[in-house]
C-alpha cells in the first residue's frame, strides 16, 4: 500500500492538536478501525511525574475497549515530528493483546511520509495470550 488510509489519517489529523506534550513537544495522534468499520482515536498525554505519560496508540486503545470493542483491524500512528513515531515496545504489546500477526500499522508524519508495517514485523516472536492458554 502506497498511501495511508486518508479517513484514518483525517481523524488523526484532527486529534493531533490535542496532544499533552509540554516536555517531549513530540505530539502523537494514533487512529484505530475496528472490523466493522468504527474509528477511534487518541493522542498522547504527558505528566510532570514523566513515567505516568500515556502514548497516543495505549489512550486510542484505551476507547475502543470503552466503547465496546476488543479488535483492531488496523492502527494508523501520526506525528508531528518529521521522522515516522514507530510504536514503542509497550505499545507494540498492547496491540498484541487486541491484534493479530497481520493487523496494518500504519506510521505517517504530517509532512506526507509514510511506511506501513504488520505487528509481526514489528513484534516478532512475541510473548501474548497463546502463551498462557494452558494455564487455564
Ligand atoms: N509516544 C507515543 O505517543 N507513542 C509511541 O509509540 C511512542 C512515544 C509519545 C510518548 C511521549 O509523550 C512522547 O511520545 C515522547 O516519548
Amino acid at each position: 500500500m502506497k498511501t495511508p488510509p486518508i479517513d484514518m489519517l483525517n481523524a488523526a489529523k484532527a486529534i493531533l492538536p490535542n496532544a499533552y506534550a509540554p516536555y517531549s513537544h513530540f505530539s502523537v495522534a494514533a487512529c484505530i478501525r475496528t472490523e466493522d468499520g468504527k474509528l477511534f482515536s487518541g493522542c498522547n498525554v504527558e505528566n510532570a511525574a514523566y513515567p505516568l505519560t500515556l502514548c497516543a496508540e495505549a489512550n486510542a486503545i484505551g476507547t475502543l475497549y470503552s466503547q465496546g470493542y476488543q479488535t483492531v483491524a488496523e492502527i494508523l500512528v501520526l506525528v508531528a515530528d518529521s521522522q515516522i513515531c514507530p510504536p514503542c515496545g509497550a505499545c507494540r504489546q498492547r496491540l498484541l493483546e487486541c491484534a493479530s500477526a497481520n493487523t496494518r500499522i500504519h506510521l505517517c508524519t504530517m509532512n506526507g511520509d509514510y511506511e506501513s508495517y504488520t505487528l509481526s514485523e514489528l513484534l516478532p516472536v512475541a510473548f501474548g495470550p497463546k502463551n498462557l492458554e494452558k494455564t487455564r
